[in-house]
């Protein structure tokens, strides 16, 4: 769901490379894993690139390979050819991420492209997601995803006010990112080569000054948690290595990358139970499944259950990026074959967990939300219905019943019965799903525990289970 094929280096435009490779390849990588496991050695991270449509995430992501050296001068020259014989020339970065054609003709991302490059230290996926409000599930599934967001701002006159306008999909971005567990911001004031902006102080300061408090706002600690900094992702300019002072004297600070460097990864535990929530699945010699590993290790010949099918199954081939190895930990995007069950028993949503210490699956569960935006005239009450985003889960639920309503200043429970409530409040209730699904404790594993709630193409509340039916 909302995932393309990856892109990897150096492949050819429209040509993206089988997704697990075949038998011979694979026997001959098993000598090297050896080797391969050295390189996982290097930390990973994954990073989503977020913000309103047109800001520059696909360009910049695009930038961002070349810089790299995981896309060559010659595919960059053919895609400005493509580019060009669309009307759409400036667009050639964005093509390097944006690679089904309805992507390329409209120019706009729909699919949450994915990519790998490496700096000295660390070794990155990218997670470029769609700005465009319709796709807005598709980034919900590309931040559920990351540990790091990029959050691209376009500096270009008008294009910011627009982006951060109620109903702006930097808003929206943003508060998506934070309950989604995105726990530090590179914000990236980009276009600064723009005629309209010209790399003015002014300019970005002025859209620091007015995103700060809103990151706040949004739970963020900014001083420890979010960093700025300009770029122009078109023209490379303050990316692999700092802007030049002949373009911009006033800047000081790091280049994107540096920045990228330089944050900290998330401490997990690879001695967890094990759980992958299952973004995708294929038939390949066996059964393939996608995702990311949210909590324990796997190894080859491991014994898991899929979850909530509680199907007995055993891990044959585990493939890191696009290398087979033997064993894999938290935060890394995998794909797992399997034995033991059919690709049709497997959906979207499901979890690939330890024996022993299983996911639950419930069909019922406690939560606070945060009410964000209701639709007009709408009041949320007992029978609200709406889409629920959990992990890698799309599912119908029912509001059956509100328990009490949140003071958001004390944090504290209010006295008075609640029967509904509005836009801003924060509210326990319990919250029902014709399907069982696999959910957690959000105090447990925050990442399998926090939510959203979305209506006709608007995300109406943010969420996390706070209670299970005891099994
Ligand atoms: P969606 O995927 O639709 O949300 O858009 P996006 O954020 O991925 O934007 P994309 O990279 O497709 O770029 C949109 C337009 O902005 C293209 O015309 C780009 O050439 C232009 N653009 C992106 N970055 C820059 C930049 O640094 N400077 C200038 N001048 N234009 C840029
Ligand atoms: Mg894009």
């Amino acid at each position: 769901m909302g995932m393309k094929d990856e892109v990897h280096g150096r492949s050819q435009p429209g040509q993206a490379e089988p997704k697990v490779k075949n038998k011979e390849v694979v026997a001959l990588e098993d000598a090297e894993a050896q080797e391969e496991m050295e390189t996982n050695k290097k930390r990973h991270l994954n990073v989503v690139f977020i913000g309103h449509v047109d800001a520059g995430k696909s360009t910049t992501g695009g930038q961002i390979l070349f810089l790299s050296g995981q896309v060559d001068d010659r595919t960059i020259q053919k895609y400005e050819k493509e580019a060009k014989d669309k009307s759409r020339e400036s667009w050639y970065m964005a093509y390097v991420m944006d690679t089904n054609e309805e992507e390329r003709v409209k120019g706009k991302t729909v699919e949450v492209g994915r990519a790998h490059f490496e700096t000295e230290t660390t070794r990155f996926t990218i997670l470029d997601a769609p700005g465009h409000k319709s796709y807005v599930p598709n980034m919900i599934s590309g931040a559920s995803q990351a540990d790091i967001g990029v959050l691209v701002i376009s500096a270009r006159k008008g294009e910011f006010e627009t982006g951060y306008e109620r109903g702006g999909q930097t808003r929206e971005h943003v508060q998506l990112a934070k309950t989604l567990g995105v726990a530090k911001l590179l914000v990236v004031v980009n276009k600064m080569d723009d005629p309209t902006v010209n790399w003015s102080k002014e300019r970005y300061d002025e859209i620091e000054s007015k995103m700060t408090p809103f990151l706040k706002s949004s739970g963020y600690n900014v001083k420890k948690d979010v960093q700025f900094l300009p770029i122009s992702g078109l023209l490379g300019s303050n990316m692999k290595t700092r802007v030049d002072k002949s373009i911009c004297s006033w800047w000081n600070g790091p280049c994107l990358f540096e920045a990228l460097d330089c944050i900290e990864v998330p401490l997990r535990d690879p001695k967890g139970p094990f759980r992958m929530p299952i973004l995708d699945k294929f038939k390949d010699m066996g059964t393939v499944v996608m995702g990311k590993v949210e909590s324990g290790s796997v190894c080859e010949g491991d014994s898991l259950l899929v979850m909530p099918n509680k199907a007995q199954v055993k891990v044959v081939a585990v493939y890191c990026d696009e290398n087979k190895v033997r064993c894999a930990g938290p935060g890394e995007n995998l794909r797992v074959r399997l034995s033991g069950i059919e690709e049709e028993d497997i959906l979207s949503g499901f979890v690939l967990s330890s024996v022993v210490k299983p996911i639950p699956a419930v069909t019922e569960f406690t939560a606070q939300l945060q009410i964000l935006e209701l639709l007009e005239n709408a009041i949320f009450t007992a029978g609200y219905k709406a889409v629920l985003h959990v992990h890698s889960v799309v599912e119908e639920c029912e509001i059956v019943e509100l328990l009490q309503q949140i003071d958001p200043k004390t944090r504290k429970p209010m006295k008075k019965k609640v029967l509904f409530v509005k836009n801003g409040a924060v509210v326990v209730c319990r919250v029902q799903v014709n399907n069982s699904i696999c959910v957690e404790k959000f105090s447990d594993f925050p990442q399998l525990g926090r939510f959203t709630l979305r209506t006709e193409g608007k995300t109406i509340a943010v969420g996390k289970v706070t209670d299970l039916p005891v099994a």
